[in-house]
C-alpha cells in the first residue's frame, strides 16, 4: 500500500510538472484528488489494512494529498502568470503609430462670401436684418410699388403658395419689414442676406434658388452720392483697391432713379476679355433711390426722408471672385469643388 501511494505521488508530480495550461491542470487535479480520483481509490482500500497499519498509511496519504495540493497550487500560479503574459503581449497597443487626422471641414463658398459682405457693411455701420423665405405678396410686391396688375411683376416669375403667399423672389421685402419695425425712426441702415426663389430654368448662370444681399439706408438728406460712395467702398474691399464702379440708368419699380452698378472686370482690369464680354465691366447689383411710394407705405414721410437701396446676387459675386463658370457648382455639393475654398 505504501509503495502504491509513493508511486502514485511520483507519477502525479511528473504529470503536474508537464501540464501546459490551466485546463489540463484541472484534469490532473480531478484525476488524482477528485472524488473518483486515484488517491481516493487507494484510500478506499484502507479497510483491508491491519489496525496498526491504518493510521500510518492514513497519515502518509494525507501528507501526499497536501504535497500534491501544494504542487498544484504552485503550478496553477505559474500557468496563470504565463497566460496573462501571453494575453498582454497579444493585446498590447503600439502607441508609436501616428494617429489618423480627422478630415477638416470648410465653409461653403457662398457662406464665405456672405460673411465677407456682412463684415464690409458692418464696418460701415450697417446692421443685419433677416426676413421669411415664404413671404406675403404684400411685402414681396405690393409695398414695393408693384401693385397686383403691374407689368413689372413679370420680371420675376414666382412660385405661389396661395393667392397671397409665395416664395420671395428677392430680398427687397426685408426693406419693408425693417421700415415697419423701425416705426418711422431713423437712421435705417441694414443689409439683409437671404435665399430667394424664381421660376427659372436652371443653366450655367440661372438657378431657381439663389442668394441675395439687400441693402437699405433711410435718413434725412440721403443722396445718390451716398449710394455711390458706399458701393465704391464695398467694391474695393470685395474685389481689390484698384476697382472702379460705374452706374448705368435702369428701372426698378421700388427705386427712382434706378441704376445698375458695374465693377471693372477683375480678370482683365478693364481692358476687355471673355469674362466681361470685351466690355471691361461686370454688372454686380441693382440699386436706386427708394421710391417715395415705398417710403410712404412703410410709414416714412417722403417729403422729409430719403433713402437708397441695392440688391446684389451672391452667387454672381462668388463666381466673379473665384472664377467659377457654372452657378450649379454651388448646389451640387461635389466635395472636390467646395473643398477648394478651405484654403482661400
Ligand atoms: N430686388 C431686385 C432684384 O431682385 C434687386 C434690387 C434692385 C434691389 C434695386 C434693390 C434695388 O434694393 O434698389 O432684381
Amino acid at each position: 500500500m505504501r509503495e502504491k501511494l509513493l508511486i502514485l505521488e511520483e507519477e502525479a508530480i511528473k504529470r503536474i510538472e508537464n501540464t501546459k495550461d490551466l485546463k489540463e491542470l484541472q484534469e490532473v487535479r480531478v484525476h488524482y484528488l477528485g472524488k473518483k480520483g486515484s488517491l481516493t481509490e487507494v484510500l478506499r482500500g484502507m479497510g483491508r489494512l491491519s489496525p496498526e497499519e491504518r493510521p500510518v498509511i492514513g497519515q502518509l496519504a494525507n501528507q501526499i494529498r497536501d504535497r500534491l495540493e501544494e504542487k498544484l497550487a504552485l503550478k496553477e500560479k505559474e500557468l496563470e502568470e504565463k497566460e496573462l503574459n501571453q494575453r498582454l503581449a497579444l493585446e498590447s497597443i503600439d502607441i508609436s503609430l501616428p494617429g489618423r487626422r480627422p478630415p477638416r471641414g470648410a465653409l461653403h463658398p457662398l457662406t464665405r462670401i456672405i460673411q465677407e459682405i456682412e463684415e464690409i457693411f458692418v464696418g460701415m455701420g450697417f446692421t443685419i436684418a433677416e426676413g421669411p423665405e415664404v413671404e406675403l405678396d404684400y411685402y414681396n410686391f405690393e409695398a414695393l410699388n408693384l401693385p397686383k396688375d403691374h407689368p413689372a411683376r413679370d420680371m420675376q416669375d414666382s412660385f405661389y403658395i396661395t393667392e397671397e403667399m409665395l416664395l420671395r423672389t428677392h430680398t427687397s421685402p426685408v426693406q419693408v419689414r425693417t421700415m415697419q419695425a423701425m416705426e418711422g425712426r431713423v437712421p435705417v441702415k441694414v443689409i439683409c442676406p437671404g435665399v430667394v426663389y424664381r421660376r427659372d430654368t436652371d443653366d450655367a448662370t440661372h438657378s431657381h434658388m439663389f442668394t441675395q444681399v439687400e441693402g437699405l439706408v433711410v435718413d434725412e438728406g440721403i443722396r445718390m452720392s451716398d449710394l455711390k460712395g458706399i458701393l465704391l467702398n464695398f467694391a474695393r474691399r470685395m474685389f481689390g483697391e484698384e476697382t472702379s464702379i460705374r452706374l448705368r440708368p435702369s428701372f426698378f419699380p421700388f427705386t427712382e432713379p434706378s441704376a445698375e452698378v458695374d465693377v471693372t472686370c477683375s480678370s482683365c482690369h478693364g481692358t476687355g476679355c471673355r469674362v466681361c464680354k470685351q466690355t471691361g465691366w461686370l454688372e454686380i447689383l441693382g440699386s436706386g433711390m427708394v421710391h417715395p411710394n415705398v417710403l410712404e407705405m412703410s410709414g416714412y414721410d417722403p417729403t422729409r426722408y430719403t433713402g437708397f437701396a441695392f440688391g446684389m446676387g451672391v452667387e454672381r459675386i462668388a463666381m466673379l471672385k473665384y472664377g467659377v463658370d457654372d452657378i450649379r457648382h454651388f448646389y451640387t455639393n461635389d466635395l472636390r469643388f467646395i473643398g477648394q475654398f478651405a484654403r482661400l
